[in-house]
């Protein structure tokens, strides 16, 4: 049956066969949530500084344009590479607008590079989510321990600051640290006068390399990938080259997809201990999991080192995951790295729906993540969600429907869940899954699921 959208709904939907097991290889694309913070941090630097890996996404692309209207070019080179170069004549432009900042709330990851490389920065306040609750409390009051000052003055935060000056600062709040106000924080206290600790930073993947990224550019850095940072500031930093680290959270989805359909999927590329909870509880309900090395195809955990013109080496491998059975059911408790993610929180709840038994997932990163459920009953699970905890009844079979994606990693779930139905599955609210999935419908595709994107319909 073909969705027909209201009139201003985009007309874009998935279509998807459901019943097939994915079988075969995939590359995992670079993390879309180190390459935003990365771009940011591009205002940092005296000179060009280019970012391979990026993939083309929306989230990327709507960056590029809040950078751009802060006098920063933002373009792709031949070869893919993403040049992000500030130009100092337009250093008076500080604002990053409203009708940018709402579509992409990680924009607000400007605040700090633009305080600190320019002294002033006017950036809207992101707005509601539909996940939930997000605050920038964290982030504001530690720019303000450094010295700014900040307004909240018609929607916006307006910082401003002669120079930052280093101090103790922490980033975790009720729920955890906090992932983007870590970032900004650190790309802050990069040219800040003097030493800034951060304690209760985010440890996540994404803020190390962006740390590796900023310790390029010639900033200090010591800590990284530990709950405490210390950043010794610095007069100026330099544009580099810097590749981006593969998406922990794509490299999950497909491995899920893989075990939701009960089939044998290797994903390329990626780096197994950005995903050792997955690949764990993946294991826990009845999957084999093998790591092994790209280029030999042993199994074993040396990693490929693949040196990137240079740059210090990644250690990329290959994760292969195969299922055949109905998963068991589990408890999933998602929290702060090196925990689940919450990001692939709505991706376990699909597959757990066709558990043999009750399961319960648990988001404590954002406890009303759950926008999911209800789709996803529409497609036959059995989910009840109350107080932040979902008690999911597995069903033997879902059955295909048309459904809408309310956020990027609902919409995913929904798309593993559709691969699994019996009979036919649309997904609409594509504008979600496409700012963070580069291409997932042709991924999933290359890996045998009947799935087509159908851009309008006909
Ligand atoms: C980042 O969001 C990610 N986005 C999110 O991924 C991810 O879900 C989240 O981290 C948690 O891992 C990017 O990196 C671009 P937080 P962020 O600040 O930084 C509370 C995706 O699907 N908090 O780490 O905005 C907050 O309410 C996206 O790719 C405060 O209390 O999240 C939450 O409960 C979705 N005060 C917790 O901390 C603050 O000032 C973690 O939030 C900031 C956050």
């Amino acid at each position: 049956m073909t969705p027909t959208p209201l009139s201003n709904e985009p007309a874009a939907f998935l279509r998807i066969g459901g019943g097939r097991a994915l079988r075969g290889q995939v590359a995992v694309a670079g993390a879309k949530n180190a390459a935003l913070p990365m771009m940011a941090a591009g205002i940092l630097g005296r000179g060009a500084t280019w970012l391979e890996g990026v993939p083309e996404l929306g989230d990327v692309e709507i960056l590029g344009r809040v950078l751009q209207t802060l006098g920063v070019a933002v373009g792709r080179e031949p070869d893919g590479r993403l040049r992000i170069e500030p130009d100092d004549r337009r250093a008076g432009q500080v604002r990053a607008g409203y009708e940018l900042v709402r579509r992409m709330r990680a924009s607000f990851c400007v605040l700090g590079p633009l305080l600190a490389r320019r002294g002033r920065a006017e950036v809207a306040l992101p707005g509601g989510c539909a996940i939930g609750d997000r605050p920038v409390d964290l982030h504001l009051a530690a720019l303000a321990a450094m010295g700014a000052t900040i307004e909240i003055e018609h929607g916006y935060v307006v910082a401003s600051a002669r120079r930052l000056v280093g101090t103790r600062v922490s980033m975790t709040g009720p729920r955890g640290p906090s992932v983007t106000g870590t970032a900004n924080v650190l790309s802050a206290a990069t040219l800040a006068r003097g030493e800034t600790t951060i304690t209760g930073a985010a440890v996540e993947p994404e803020i190390v390399d962006l740390g590796r990224m900023l310790v390029a550019m010639g900033a200090k850095i010591d800590g990284l990938g530990t709950p405490t940072l210390r950043i010794e500031g610095v007069d100026t930093l330099s544009g580099i080259t810097h590749r981006v680290i593969p998406d922990r959270i794509e490299a999950a989805t497909l491995l899920l997809a893989a075990a939701i359909t009960q089939g044998d999927v290797t994903v390329t590329g990626c780096v197994p201990e950005h995903i050792a909870a997955v690949l764990e509880t993946l294991r826990a309900v009845g999957c084999k999991v093998e790591v092994y090395n790209e280029e030999t195809g042993g199994t074993g955990v040396s990693p490929v080192e693949n040196t990137f013109h240079g740059q210090d080496a990644r250690a990329t491998q290959a994760v292969r995951v195969s299922m055949s059975d109905r998963p068991r059911s589990i408890d999933i408790v998602a929290k702060p790295y090196p925990g689940v993610p919450t990001d692939v929180q709505a991706q376990w709840m699909a597959l757990l729906a066709l558990a043999d038994g009750t399961s319960t997932i648990q988001d404590r990163v954002f406890p009303g993540r759950f926008m999911h459920v209800a789709e996803l009953a529409r497609l036959g699970a059995r989910i009840e969600a109350t107080d932040g905890r979902a008690v999911i009844s597995g069903v033997d079979r879902l059955s295909g429907a048309d459904v809408r994606a309310t956020d990027l990693r609902a919409g995913a779930a929904l798309v593993l869940a559709g691969l699994a139905a019996e009979g036919q599955t649309t997904v609409t609210g594509l504008e979600h899954l496409d700012r963070g999935y580069e291409r997932l419908d042709s991924k999933l595709a290359s890996l045998e699921a009947q799935i087509e994107r159908v851009d309008s319909i006909a």
